[in-house]
């Protein structure tokens, strides 16, 4: 599947953001962690949740959806420990099946997850974290393996700060015999989901969303209906949609406070943001100023929103550095970007040096993953005349009906088969 576009129409409205994908993936994966039932609310229909969902079918669990955005699970049934299907080698997070299976079971077998290829993405700290619970944790024939004859607390200090460790090893201590502390955790909204949602399964979590996490084992987790935090990278990626197009965009259903970064980087290119209760709007009138960006682990500015800010920064007036700190190889896409116009340099691979152009001009441009993918959706928005995204099976990896949320903004996009559907698509448009 493809998405044609015809740019240079200014996206304006309102837009209503879903379940983070990155929670959904953690909750789902502790949703197994209890003989009860859970219920999970505000679920993204996107291909990475709805991978795992068939995944803890292959290993047992009971799955049942309630609606698009809502899913009853029950892990009395889980058969197996061992976790090798398809469905778990395509998505990054299924290594949170780990800390869950070794948490209740005391050992999992995971193979080694795949997921978008942004930099080599070891998974040395989980490992290591496991270890510290006293549990012997080992990659295997391509297996990420891990067991324990008795799961105990333990003092573990990241050596980098890792969201998927911190996850992982929340998940394993939560049902550990005794005091995790946990340092150098990452402090995402969605680690602080993860433990909102096994605190009221009935762990005892402290500190997430802070440096340091600490974590009383508990013998049995209950079951509990829960709710999946808004989409911190979804809400993003539409504000910078009103960036690049030159738009007045209200994302709606959103935690501002988890968009400070990126409202913050609005504002010093020049777009105005107004903040409400639980919305943002985001009002650009003019072409972009220039800007020096650098991504961190929250609360700074996400990485997972590096390629659609390069985006703007590509029509902006004036040179910017993008600096890359999280992930070695996440300017695949720069090349595509290129083709359509913008001037950009990569820098040793970690930091890209963009002179704004006054437009881009539509091209036929690959998504080399999730992010990078739907910032070339933007870019081609932004652009005059048409740009067709091929490879688009990385965006709906997590974006829940991208082109009919942008075409609600007032873009011309439309998803197409194949070369007749995009002739059609431009005898359509005006
Ligand atoms: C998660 C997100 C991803 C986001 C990233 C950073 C999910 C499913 N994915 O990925 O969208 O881009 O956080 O916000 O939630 N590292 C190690 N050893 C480890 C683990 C990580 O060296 O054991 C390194 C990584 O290579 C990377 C950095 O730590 O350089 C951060 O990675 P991490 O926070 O773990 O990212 P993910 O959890 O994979």
């Amino acid at each position: 599947m493809q998405y044609v576009m015809k740019g240079g129409i200014p996206l304006t409205g309102e837009v209503t953001i879903g379940g983070a994908k990155n929670a959904a993936l953690g909750l789902l994966c502790a949703a197994i962690m209890t003989d009860d039932t859970v219920i999970i609310d505000n679920l993204p229909d996107v291909r990475d949740t709805n991978m795992l969902l068939e995944a803890l079918c292959e290993i047992g669990a009971y799955v049942r959806r309630l609606n698009r955005h809502s899913v009853e699970i029950c892990g009395k049934t889980v058969r197996t420990v061992r976790a090798d299907s398809d469905n778990i080698r395509k998505i990054r997070a299924s290594y949170y099946l780990m800390g869950a299976l070794l948490g209740k079971y005391k050992k999992a077998e995971i193979a080694l997850p795949g997921g978008c290829n942004i930099g080599s993405r070891p998974i040395d700290q989980h490992l290591k974290g496991f270890r510290a619970l006293n549990a012997s944790a080992d990659i295997e024939f391509g297996m990420a393996v891990a067991s324990s004859d008795h799961l105990t607390g333990g003092h573990i200090y990241l050596d980098v700060v890792s969201v998927g460790a911190t996850i992982n090893i929340m998940l394993a201590a939560a049902l550990a015999d005794g005091s995790t502390i946990l340092e150098n955790a990452a402090k995402e909204p969605h680690v602080v989901d993860v433990a909102n949602m096994l605190n009221s399964m009935g762990a005892n979590i402290k500190g997430a969303g802070t440096d340091i996490i600490r974590i009383k084992g508990v013998p049995r987790l209950h079951g509990t209906e829960y709710s999946v935090i808004p989409d911190q990278i979804e809400a993003g990626t539409f504000m910078l949609a009103a960036a690049v197009t030159q738009g007045d965009v209200t994302v709606k259903n959103v935690i501002p406070k988890h968009l400070e970064a990126i409202s913050s980087k609005l504002m010093e290119i020049g777009c105005k943001v107004i903040e409400y209760d639980d919305a943002v709007r985001v009002i650009c009138d003019h072409r972009p100023n220039h800007t020096d960006v650098k991504t961190l682990p929250y609360p700074g500015f996400p990485t997972d929103m590096q390629p659609q800010m390069t985006v703007a920064l590509s029509i902006a007036e004036g040179t910017s550095i993008v600096t890359e700190s999280v992930f070695e190889s996440r300017f695949r896409y720069v090349n595509e970007l290129t083709r359509m116009g913008a001037t950009i340099k990569v820098v040793e691979g970690s930091a890209a040096v963009i002179k704004g152009v006054n437009r881009l001009t539509g091209a036929e441009v690959a998504a080399p993953d999730l992010r990078a993918g739907a910032a070339l959706v933007l870019a081609g928005l932004g652009a005059e005349g048409y740009t067709v995204v091929t490879q688009i099976e990385f965006i709906q990896r997590g974006y829940e009906g991208f082109a009919e949320k942008l075409a609600g903004l007032g873009a011309q996009i439309s998803m197409v088969e194949d070369d007749k559907e995009i002739m059609k698509f431009k005898l359509q448009v005006v």
